[in-house]
C-alpha cells in the first residue's frame, strides 16, 4: 500500500508530528509504504536530511520500521493509540476467527465464586503504605516455581508477562541496544522491543527452542538480553526441551553480562515439563504469567530473579504505578487455592493438546509439516503468506499472517486453535491444504 496522505510540516519534529497524526487516525494504516525521502524532502520543499531525521525519530519510537527494498512502512503496532492498529485483514462477515491468539474462553476458570468470596471478606482498605506484594502470593509462587525447579530467591509482581519485559529492558539496556529474540516470536514483543528503540536480533528456533548457534550468533553480533519462551512459544509451539536447556545453560554460563528473560506464559496450562534456564547467567529473570491458564483480564504474572534484577523491576514499578493491585492479588491467590480450578485448568491443557494434535495429524494427511509442541497455536509454513491468507479468508476461516512474528524466518501462518471443535478439524486441514499448496519445505528456522 503506498501513502497518498497529506504530508505537512517544514523541521524534523513538525514532519515526524504529521506522520504521527496520520498514523493516530489511520490515514496512514499499519504497513502503509511512506514515501522515499528524497521524494517527500522535495514535496515538502526541505532538505532529505530533515525527513531523514523525522523517519529516524519515528524508527526509534517503533511507529515505523525499514523493510528493506520496500523502503520504510508504518509498523503492524505502532506505539499510538490508533482507532485500529493489526496487519490482519478483518474476517469476513460469518468466517471462524482462527487469528487471535486467545486462550478457549469456554475453558477459563469462572472467576464469579471467588470475586464473590472476595466481596464478602473484603477486609479492610490496603493504603499506600501496605499495599505491594502479599507475602501469601509470594510464598504460593514460590512453591509452585520450585516444583518446576525455577531457583526462586527474589521475587516481585507485575501486570503480565509484557510489562514484566518491559520493566526488565528498560532497567537494563538503553535504545540502540540489542536484543535478542526468537524468530519467529510474540508479534507484541517484537513490538515492544521496537517502541523501546532497541535493536532486535533473531534467533532461529526448532520444535526444542532457540537454536544454540542461533543464540551465539545474536550474542556475537552484541545482545544484550536474550528473550526465551519456556514452552508453547507463539507463535510456533516450541518447548525448550531438557537437552536444549542444558545446551542453553552451558554457552550462557560464559555471558555473566548478560540480561536472561524467560516467558512461562502457558504457565499451568502447558502440557509439557518445564527445563529453565534460570539462573544460567548473573543477571536473569523468570516470568510466570496467568493470563493463559487463568485469563488474559487478570493482567499478572509473578517475577523472580536475582537480587539486582528484581530490585530494579519493583523499584522502578514503586516510582510509577506503584503495585499491583492486592485485591487482583488476592482473587490470583484464590484461583491457585482450589483443587476445582486446577482441575479445570488441567482439563484445558488436555483440550489444547488434543485439538492441536488432532489439527498436526489431519494436515500430515495432507502431506502438510505443521508445528505445534505445546500451547494454543499450531504454525504452517506456506510458500505465500498472502495467497494462502487470502483463500482460507474465502473459505471462510481467518488465520495471522506469519509476517506479524518474523523478522527473517521463512512465510508461514499461524492458526489459533481455541475456537475449534473436533467437527471442524478435517474441513479446516483440506481448507489449509487448498490454500498452501505447493507446501514449502519444512521447518522455521531462517
Ligand atoms: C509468548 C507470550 N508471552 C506472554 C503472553 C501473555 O502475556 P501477559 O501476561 O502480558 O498477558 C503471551 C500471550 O499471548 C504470549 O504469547
Amino acid at each position: 500500500m503506498s501513502a497518498r496522505y497529506q504530508f505537512t510540516g517544514s523541521t524534523a519534529v513538525a514532519i515526524s508530528a504529521s506522520i504521527e497524526s496520520g498514523i493516530r487516525t489511520d490515514a496512514l494504516p499499519p504497513g502503509t509504504t511512506l514515501p522515499p525521502v528524497r521524494a517527500l524532502a522535495t514535496e515538502l520543499g526541505v532538505s532529505p536530511a530533515t525527513v531523514a531525521r523525522a523517519y529516524q525519530e519515528l524508527r526509534q519510537r517503533g511507529l515505523l520500521a525499514t523493510a528493506g527494498r520496500h523502503g520504510t512502512r508504518v509498523r503492524p503496532r505502532p506505539p499510538v493509540a490508533a482507532r485500529r492498529s493489526a496487519l490482519r485483514p478483518p474476517p469476513l462477515p460469518g468466517a471462524r476467527d482462527l487469528s487471535l491468539g486467545e486462550p478457549d474462553p469456554r475453558l477459563l476458570p469462572p472467576l464469579g465464586p471467588h470475586l464473590a468470596a472476595l466481596a464478602a471478606d473484603a477486609g479492610a482498605p490496603v493504603g499506600y503504605s501496605h499495599a505491594g506484594v502479599l507475602p501469601e502470593l509470594a510464598e504460593a509462587a514460590r512453591a509452585r516455581l520450585a516444583a518446576d525447579g525455577v531457583p526462586t530467591g527474589e521475587l516481585t509482581v507485575t501486570g503480565g508477562a509484557l510489562d514484566g519485559i518491559e520493566r526488565l529492558l528498560g532497567a537494563h539496556l538503553r535504545p540502540g541496544d540489542a536484543v535478542a529474540v526468537e524468530d519467529p516470536g510474540w508479534a507484541n514483543l517484537l513490538d515492544l522491543v521496537a517502541a523501546l528503540g532497541l535493536r532486535p536480533i533473531g534467533v532461529p528456533l526448532d520444535d526444542e527452542g532457540p537454536l544454540v548457534a542461533g543464540v551465539a550468533s545474536a550474542l556475537a553480533a552484541g545482545a544484550r538480553a536474550l528473550v526465551v519462551t519456556s514452552r508453547a512459544q507463539n507463535p510456533t509451539g516450541a518447548t525448550v526441551s531438557a537437552a536444549r536447556a542444558e545446551e542453553l545453560r552451558a554457552l550462557l554460563a560464559d555471558r555473566p553480562d548478560l540480561l536472561l528473560i524467560e516467558d512461562d506464559h502457558a504457565a499451568e496450562l502447558a502440557g509439557v515439563p518445564l527445563h529453565p534456564l534460570a539462573g544460567a547467567t548473573r543477571s536473569w529473570a523468570f516470568l510466570r504469567s496467568v493470563s493463559k491458564p487463568y485469563g488474559p483480564d487478570l493482567r499478572l504474572a509473578v517475577l523472580v530473579g536475582d537480587e539486582t534484577t528484581v530490585a530494579r523491576v519493583a523499584g522502578r514499578t514503586r516510582v510509577g504505578a506503584g503495585w499491583v493491585s492486592t485485591v487482583l492479588q488476592r482473587l490470583v491467590l484464590a484461583l491457585w487455592r482450589d483443587p476445582a480450578v486446577a482441575d479445570l485448568v488441567r482439563r484445558a491443557g488436555e483440550s489444547y493438546d488434543r485439538r492441536r494434535e488432532r489439527l498436526l495429524a489431519a494436515l500430515a494427511e495432507h502431506g502438510l509439516t505443521a508445528h505445534g509442541r505445546s500451547g494454543i497455536n499450531v504454525w504452517l509454513p506456506v510458500a505465500d503468506e498472502t495467497s494462502a491468507v487470502t483463500a482460507l479468508r474465502d473459505a471462510g476461516w481467518s488465520v495471522a499472517p506469519g509476517a506479524l512474528y518474523r523478522i527473517a524466518a521463512p512465510p508461514a501462518v499461524r492458526i489459533t486453535i481455541s475456537a475449534l471443535t473436533s467437527t471442524d478439524l478435517p474441513v479446516l486441514a483440506a481448507a489449509l491444504a487448498d490454500a498452501t499448496h505447493p507446501a514449502p519445505p519444512p521447518g522455521f528456522a531462517a
